[in-house]
């Protein structure tokens, strides 16, 4: 991309000749004051806004596919017809423009105006549209569902019940850069007040909702209210796992899950020197980089040898252990905590650790209470069938709470990924109004420590062959988890345009 930037910029308005955008092409320029992508699919011209609604990834270093573009950051996937934002997580479109062809050139030409939630014609309705929908929860599958709710056209009462006292937020940011204090607060809420009084999304918060009665179509809320439904989808995620250690005191010890918890942890480390993150999961090392950039001592305690070695294998575990010590975090592998005496811990093997708070980042269990009390199909998750629908006829399920039919990998899985509840509360909605569309998408996660960022495509909870293309020391490589002759999953670092190759070809082999 450095080549990208620093050449000059053409203007989109003075032509570009038709030679230099190859078939799935694409060349960053201007248009007026705007940076802009002008690209080819086929025969097909295109132009559209340079960087991505998320997190304003660069759209000329992703890949076209068909009559889309998908971002290289985070994987969402933009129409190039309308710069609707077809896949989370990114939520807004991105700005379009007319492209006329002139003899051997493409010019641009006056911008088109967007989908909007208000003008999007209404979905194809089925004979079974709900009159109402209730979504529990307001997470990353809760609001993504929503926004699609409306975004499709849906006219009936949406009702958002959260247990959090806050609304949709970017949870992803809250071990990162807002526990690192490099994102001030207003970054984190999803979205406005104003967005859900514009779309007439009832947003309930601080109210958690104690009973689900499936068959008279209504939630019991603990405050004692009910609220009916015509179609409900259960979206309540995961909560941390606690750990019950002797001699702890509440309030020297956190968890992560909510805005109100980072927030605890952000004030605690603003006066501490001291730190220990017990867990070396991925929560629990992007809280350790984040106390380091505080200028915290950090110590993280975990029973593993290697870190992240199930999920990423040996070779990325050590990579990422030594990329953290190189940052002066220090290791206690193999031993867990054994007591917490004021701010002396001690582990397993004897060894005492001083720290003016603990963090406990020892993984999450899906929240399915609620389903399982409303006699649901439960396994390991809340069973739902490929189109996210539950045992219980109109009442789906979304993120993290759900186990469901994966194309790609032929098992049934549940995993916790922020752009998979996304994606998935998205696919609920449109089948909510009965559009039958069935969540295949290949599941990315993304994970960040300090200035690298790994991302994953696929899902790999088995392999029996790991194939590192790179150098991970270099931290420019692309991991691939094969079984057989399958590639079940692709870790990258600095490769982004990898990432959503491999994205595509397990796309393209799970048809
Ligand atoms: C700190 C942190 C960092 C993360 N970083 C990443 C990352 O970098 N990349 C990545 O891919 N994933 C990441 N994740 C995981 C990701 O955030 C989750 O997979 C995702 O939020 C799941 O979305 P969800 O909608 O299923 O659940 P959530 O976003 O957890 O939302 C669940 C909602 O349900 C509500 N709820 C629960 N029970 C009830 C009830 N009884 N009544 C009413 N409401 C209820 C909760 O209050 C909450 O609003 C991270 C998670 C955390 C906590
Ligand atoms: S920046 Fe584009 S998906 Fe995150």
């Amino acid at each position: 991309m450095a080549d990208m930037e620093d050449a000059p910029k053409p203007d989109f308005r003075n032509g570009v000749a038709l030679d230099a955008l190859p078939d799935g092409g694409m060349v960053l320029g201007r248009i007026d004051t705007e940076e802009a992508i002008l690209l080819r699919s086929g025969d097909s011209l295109f132009a559209v806004g340079a960087y991505c609604t998320h997190y304003h990834g660069p759209l000329a270093e992703g890949l076209v596919v068909d009559d889309t573009v998908r971002c290289p950051w985070h994987h969402a996937c933009f129409s190039l017809r309308t710069g609707e934002a077809l896949r989370a997580p990114a939520l807004d479109s991105i700005p379009c423009w007319r492209v006329e062809r002139v003899g051997d050139k493409a010019f641009v030409r006056e911008k088109l105006a967007g989908p909007s939630p208000r003008s999007a014609p209404p979905a194809p309705r089925s004979t079974n549209t709900p009159t109402s929908v209730v979504i529990v929860g307001g997470g990353a599958a809760g609001l993504a569902a929503a926004d699609m709710l409306r975004r499709e056209g849906y006219p009936g009462a949406v009702t958002m019940i959260s247990a959090d006292d806050s609304p949709p937020c970017d949870r992803p940011n809250l071990s990162k850069d807002f526990l690192a204090g490099t994102a001030p607060d207003d970054w984190i809420p999803l979205r406005t007040r104003e967005y859900y009084a514009e779309r007439q999304i009832e947003l309930v918060l601080d109210s958690p909702v104690s009973s689900i009665d499936v068959r008279q179509k209504r939630v019991q809320l603990e405050n004692g209210k009910q609220v009916e439904f015509g179609a409900l989808l259960i979206a309540t995620g995961a909560e941390p796992l606690r750990l019950d250690i002797p001699g702890t005191v509440e309030s020297q010890v956190f968890y992560l899950r909510t805005f109100s918890d980072s927030r605890a942890i952000v004030a605690k480390a603003v006066t501490a020197g001291r730190a220990v993150v017990v867990g070396a999961s991925f929560i629990g090392l992007e809280v350790a980089a984040a106390l380091r950039a505080r200028g915290i001592d950090v110590h993280v305690v975990g029973p593993e040898s290697v870190p992240l070695e199930r999920v990423l294998g040996t070779e990325v575990g050590r990579f990422v252990r030594e990329l953290h010590e190189s940052h002066g975090v220090a290791f206690h592998l193999g031993r867990t905590v054994g007591r917490i005496d004021g701010s002396r811990l001690t582990l397993s093997d004897g060894t005492g650790l001083e720290a003016d708070f603990v963090v406990l980042g020892v993984g999450v269990r899906p929240s399915i209470a609620l389903a399982e009390q409303a006699g649901l199909a439960i396994d390991r998750g809340i069973v739902v069938d490929e189109y996210l629908e539950t045992s219980a006829r109109g009442v789906f399920a979304a993120g993290d709470v759900a186990r469901w039919p994966d194309r790609h990998s032929g098992d049934r899985i549940r995993i916790e990924h922020w752009v998979v509840a996304q994606q998935q509360g998205q696919v609920a909605a449109r089948n909510i109004l009965g559009q039958r569309q069935p969540f295949n998408a290949v599941p990315f996660f993304w994970s960040q420590h300090y200035d690298v960022t790994i991302n994953y495509v696929g899902h790999a909870e088995k392999w029996d062959a790991v194939a590192i293309d790179g150098k991970l020391a270099a931290r420019d490589c692309a991991v691939t988890y094969k079984r057989g002759d399958r590639t079940l999953a692709v870790a990258t670092i600095s490769r982004d345009l990898r990432s959503l190759q491999a994205e595509r070809a397990i796309e393209l082999a799970g048809r």
